[in-house]
């Protein structure tokens, strides 16, 4: 018998699955904290599953249900929706303490049986990547000064990122689950990494217990291993069979590594093209984007921030907004809306429609600016520039438009709103192309205005 033959008698390979699900993705248009965790909260109901793709325990994300705040980091946002499936894809970075935290602190709050899967080759956060992250920081601060750190939440996600990378010196979450491996890696990893933090902190002790490290981390893996599996198939399956599946972008398009304010970003794409190399889902089964923007800008950490606002300003917005980061108390920076910013966001996205969050901040402001151009060495621009370098000698040309004096919370639906009010909602369609779909007045799930 030819080889041909022995081929053509086989049982034929089962075709792939023909893709007849539907993909919607939620994603920040400015620096993060926009309020996609409610956004998410809200349009969760109407998916089988909510993604994570991108980011780890950097992400703070809030749900407030009837008064009662709750923050995700690496859970996805929708969570509180029973019967809606969480799913943490490979291009997360997880820390597993984190995760094995969160985990008891949202079933504590009583969500009942979380259904959650991680994938298998989604890479860990070790507590070295942690060590590392905070000691590049100092490092950079002591060597260069202050403003030329990053600002980062210093829960390791460059250096877990650094190390997928680099490959060699990678654990995944796959590894958690076999001992002999996962002991063999660290053997090798760790030598390298204590003369990593040696070098940059030489008077800090450096503690890498091997034995510590791997015992702490495949109890970890136990802990978690239900929920580790291939979420690559997991998620074709579902789309296979009809169902429907909700990405949860982490972070925001300006601290996305590739299109972001670089250096001044964080590690991931934090865009929906993240979503594809995140997840292992094509980005052709996406039909809906729906980007998050506050009704100003907000921006923790360094890098430049052309709109930002050092006066009285600024501490009206951050006090009336609660600007306080969710996941590390930092004061957020604040400002006006940066259109050309958000333009630049719109169009990498391809959003769809536009949750407009936090206007009730607004309320009070006799005049609300925003910016519609950069001056750049005596030029107008409406393009942005992703590079820290320029950015930071742009001057902002704005638009004054009226404010609206009176509180906007209990607002249900665009007639509650006051006709200023309604104008910016109006100003921002016009200045984008793309419809408002959700105007969001106050952090509840109920302060909500739905519908363009
Ligand atoms: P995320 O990271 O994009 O999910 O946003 P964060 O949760 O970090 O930050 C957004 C903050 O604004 C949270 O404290 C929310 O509870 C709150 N929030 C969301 N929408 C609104 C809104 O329309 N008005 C007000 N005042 N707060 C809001
Ligand atoms: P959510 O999902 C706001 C910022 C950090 C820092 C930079 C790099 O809640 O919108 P990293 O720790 O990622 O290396 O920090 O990115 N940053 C965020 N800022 N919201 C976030 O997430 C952020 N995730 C990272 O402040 O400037
Ligand atoms: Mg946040």
């Amino acid at each position: 018998m030819n080889p041909t033959h022995a081929a053509h008698e086989s049982p034929p390979p089962t075709a792939p699955a023909r893709p007849i699900g539907r993909a919607a993705a939620v994603v920040g248009l400015q620096w993060g904290d926009e309020g996609k965790g409610k956004v998410i909260d809200l349009l969760a109901g109407s998916f089988d599953a909510v993604v994570r793709y991108n980011g780890g325990a950097n992400a703070g994300h809030s749900v407030v249900i009837e008064g009662r705040r709750h923050a995700l980091h690496l859970i996805p946002s929708g969570v509180f929706h029973p019967r809606v499936k969480g799913v943490i894809g490979n291009g997360v970075v997880i820390d597993p303490e984190s995760l094995v935290r969160e985990i008891e602190g949202v079933v504590a709050a009583g969500v009942g049986a979380l259904d959650l899967a991680i994938s298998d080759r989604a890479h860990v956060v070790m507590p070295y990547h942690k060590l590392e992250d905070a000691a590049r920081e100092a490092a950079l601060a002591a060597q260069h000064g202050p403003a030329s750190a990053i600002g980062t939440t210093k829960r390791g996600i460059g250096p877990a990122y650094a190390d997928k990378a680099t490959r060699a010196t990678a654990v995944r979450m796959g590894d958690l689950l076999r001992p002999a491996l996962l002991r063999d890696k660290l053997a090798r990893i760790l030598p390298a990494k204590a003369a990593v933090l040696r070098a940059l902190a030489p008077d800090a002790p450096v503690d890498l217990d091997a034995e510590r490290l791997a015992t702490d981390a495949l109890r970890l893996g136990e802990k978690l291993a239900p929920r580790i599996t291939d979420t690559t198939y997991l998620l074709h399956d579902m789309l296979a069979r009809g169902g429907s599946l909700l990405f949860e972008g982490a972070n925001a398009t300006l601290l996305d590594v590739d299109h972001g304010t670089f250096p001044y970003v964080t590690s991931s794409n934090c865009s929906v093209l993240g979503i594809p190399a995140g997840t292992g889902v094509p980005g052709s089964h996406l039909s809906r984007v729906i980007g998050v923007m506050k009704a100003y800008c907000t921006r923790v950490g360094g890098g430049p921030f052309p709109t930002e606002l050092l006066d009285e300003r600024g501490n009206r917005i951050r006090e009336r907004g609660r600007e306080y980061g969710t996941t590390t108390g930092r004061p957020r920076r604040c400002g006006w809306l940066d259109l050309v910013a958000l333009r630049y966001a719109v169009m990498l996205n391809g959003v769809t429609s536009i949750a407009l969050m936090l206007l009730d901040v607004l309320a009070g402001f006799d005049e609300i600016c925003v910016c519609t151009g950069y001056r750049i060495d005596g030029r107008v621009t409406d393009r942005f520039v992703p590079d820290a370098e320029v950015l930071a000698h742009v001057q902002p040309v704005y638009e004054r438009l009226p404010g609206f004096a009176s509180e906007i919370g209990s607002a249900r639906a665009r007639a509650d709103l006051p006709r200023q009010a309604l104008d910016y909602v109006r100003f921002i369609e016009q200045a984008t192309g793309v419809p408002v779909e959700i105007v969001s007045v106050g952090p509840d799930r109920a302060q909500t205005i739905k519908g363009a």
